[in-house]
């Protein structure tokens, strides 16, 4: 038996990364799944390289009302119901100090990666009600865990959704609604790409080799290994585990200072 036959998953920024390494994963495990993200090349090639029945995608911007409350209904529609979000998707914004970073740029972060993880939640919960409960996992960060210099609106909002996780837990429980975050460390893909390019252009393998080398690991994880963790929250595998905040950062957030 598939771990996830025949359950419904939404799986916001699914065009590529971690949502998309979900998705693949997710839909191999019995799945239905729709993705959700603004570009919509990026989504339908995900929905093509999983290339199975019942996953689909849709454009929206999660930090818009009306686009959260139509994507949640669009996967209802399609596939009759609701047993599982996945909030993952999110920007870094800029890499300043404090005083130098743009109170827009603060609230571009705050309003994709706070609000529209609120959002979804408030709107998917009547849903997953109306199945007798389900599973939310959010995607939070180590940078949600512990402070890092140079990023206070990404680590500000990456608090925020460890602080969202543990709340919509405790309003989740009594309907069966479980919410726990992942909190990955640095991952090889595009956004990692950007934040090399952006700290370093010219220099990216130095800063690489030099982020790599604050995990006690020694590595980046992959996409598919923060997967994998979701796979476990979405299924019944972590049936007593709510308001949890899960590291997937090779020891990471264990050696912040
Ligand atoms: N990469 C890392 O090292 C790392 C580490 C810790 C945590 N994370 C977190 O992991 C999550 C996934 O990121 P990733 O690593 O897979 O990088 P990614 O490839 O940049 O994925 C981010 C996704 O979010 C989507 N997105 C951004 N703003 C959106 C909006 N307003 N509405 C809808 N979709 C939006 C993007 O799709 P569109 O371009 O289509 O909008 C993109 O697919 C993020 O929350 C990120 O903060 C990443």
């Amino acid at each position: 038996m598939k771990r996830l036959q025949d359950k419904v998953a939404v799986i916001t920024g699914g065009g590529s990364g971690i949502g998309a390494a979900t998705a693949a994963l997710f839909a191999q495990e019995g799945a239905r799944v729709m993705v959700v993200g603004r570009n919509e090349e990026k989504l339908r090639k995900t929905v093509q390289a999983i290339n199975q029945e019942h996953v689909s995608y849709t454009v929206a911007d999660v930090s818009q009302v009306e686009d959260t409350q139509r994507y949640l209904r669009e996967a209802v529609e399609r596939h009759g119901g609701l047993d599982i979000l996945v909030s993952n998707a999110g920007i870094q914004g800029e890499f300043r100090p404090i005083s130098d970073i743009p109170v827009e740029s603060f609230d571009s972060v705050m309003a994709i990666n706070v609000r529209g993880t609120w959002l979804a939640i408030k709107y998917a919960f009547p849903e997953l009600q109306k199945r007798g409960g389900g599973s939310i996992i959010l995607t939070s960060s180590a940078g949600g865990l512990g402070g890092m210099g140079i990023s206070s609106p990404y680590v500000t909002s990456k608090h925020a959704v460890v602080g969202l996780a543990r709340a919509a837990a405790i309003d989740g429980a009594p309907h069966r609604i479980r919410v726990n975050a992942v909190c990955p460390g640095p991952v090889d893909n595009d956004m990692m790409t950007n934040v090399e390019r952006t700290l370093g252009a010219g220099n990216e393998a130095a800063i690489r080799e030099w982020v790599a080398g604050r995990v006690p690991l020694k590595r980046f994880a992959s996409n598919e290994e923060v997967a994998r963790l979701n796979l476990f929250l979405a299924s019944d595998d972590s049936s007593y585990c709510t308001g949890g905040a899960y590291p997937v950062d090779g020891g990471w957030s264990s050696s912040l200072p």
